[in-house]
């Protein structure tokens, strides 16, 4: 049976995460930790909560023990704008969060890790297109940095501990319930959000910039198929996922489908810079090979998805 024990379940993935992991588990068996943001109702009124620190390494080994948890899913992250902000933060919360639990992990005999990679590990140096799972990992944000420490981590203990850390390179995910935070990727949840409420939407990337995504269905179904992957076919730790590929200017065609009056304007920031240092699609063959990854959403149907999802949530 699993205890599975989620960190960070107030975050984007996590919000929607712990719900799909209780609805498989079991509701008792699914322990959802928050440190600063409140966690939502359907979180607190279905299940264990938990406040939670992954700093704090006592703390950490206590909710091990205490809850006899054999699975750890670590979605606690600072992004990527918000870490060129503030990188001593977002190098403590990211690499001295994660050691801490590969190391709680280890000494409490917990059996699977999933802590989710980025796009953000590549680098301008890497190739753009059809990106290889085995390429050029040179970040220039401490986000990227700190996720490429992570990944080289998670096949250390893995070889050394035979711990099982599995990981999965997310692309930007959209999802309706809870908003990104701090993200380059975030402008692809906002401009429905924005879309739906204003008619308007002030995009912080230019047009032409195209980058990979995941909507959520798709990103929920990849932490629960990487979980249960048999690792017998597993020849790695760290896996490339990807569900599509669009430009800002496709995506917003995309929702004036739905709402003519919709416009955009486009102002990009210091986030385009992070943007053009990453790829704009991805090759996933190994996940698809390996462990059957297979994304069910496009452009298209993903659009029309959270154009209804949304409308009926913000009414
Ligand atoms: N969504 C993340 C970001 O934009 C990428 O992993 O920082």
């Amino acid at each position: 049976m699993r205890r599975i024990l989620v960190i960070g379940a107030a975050g984007q993935i996590g919000s929607e995460l712990v719900p799909a992991l209780r609805k498989k588990y079991g509701n008792e068996n699914v322990i959802a930790t928050g440190r600063k943001t409140p966690l939502p109702d359907v979180i607190k009124e279905t299940g264990p909560v938990i406040y939670l620190d992954a700093i704090d390494k006592e703390r950490l080994a206590q909710a091990l023990f205490e809850y006899d948890i054999n699975t750890i899913f670590h979605m606690a992250s600072i992004l990527s704008a918000t870490g060129e902000k503030m990188p001593q933060i977002a190098w403590d919360i990211n690499i001295n969060g994660l050691i801490n639990v590969l190391e709680a992990g280890r000494s409490y005999n917990v059996d699977r890790i999933i802590w989710p990679s980025s796009i953000a590990a590549f680098g301008p140096t890497t190739p753009r297109d059809n990106t290889p799972n085995t390429t050029i990992l040179q970040p220039t944000t401490i986000y990227g940095i700190s996720k490429v420490a992570g990944e080289l981590l998670a096949e250390y203990y893995y070889k050394k501990y035979k711990l099982d850390v599995r990981s999965m390179r997310l692309p930007g995910i959209i999802s309706s319930e809870t908003l990104p935070g701090g993200g380059t990727t975030d402008y692809a949840v906002e401009i429905f959000y924005e879309a739906i409420k204003h008619k308007n939407y002030t995009c912080f990337l230019r047009e032409d910039t195209i980058l990979p995504m995941m909507y959520q269905p798709d990103c929920l179904k990849c932490m629960i198929d990487l979980l249960e992957a048999d690792n017998s076919r597993l020849k790695r730790r760290v896996y490339n996922v990807t569900g599509m590929s669009f430009s800002a200017g496709e995506i917003a065609s995309e929702i004036k489908k739905y709402i003519p009056e919709f416009s955009i304007e486009y102002k990009p920031d210091f986030r385009q810079e992070i943007a053009d240092s990453w790829p704009r699609s991805i090759d996933d063959s190994l996940a698809r090979q390996e462990w059957d990854w297979n994304p069910s959403y496009d452009l298209i149907s993903m659009t029309k998805d959270m154009i209804q999802t949304l409308s009926k949530r913000l009414k």
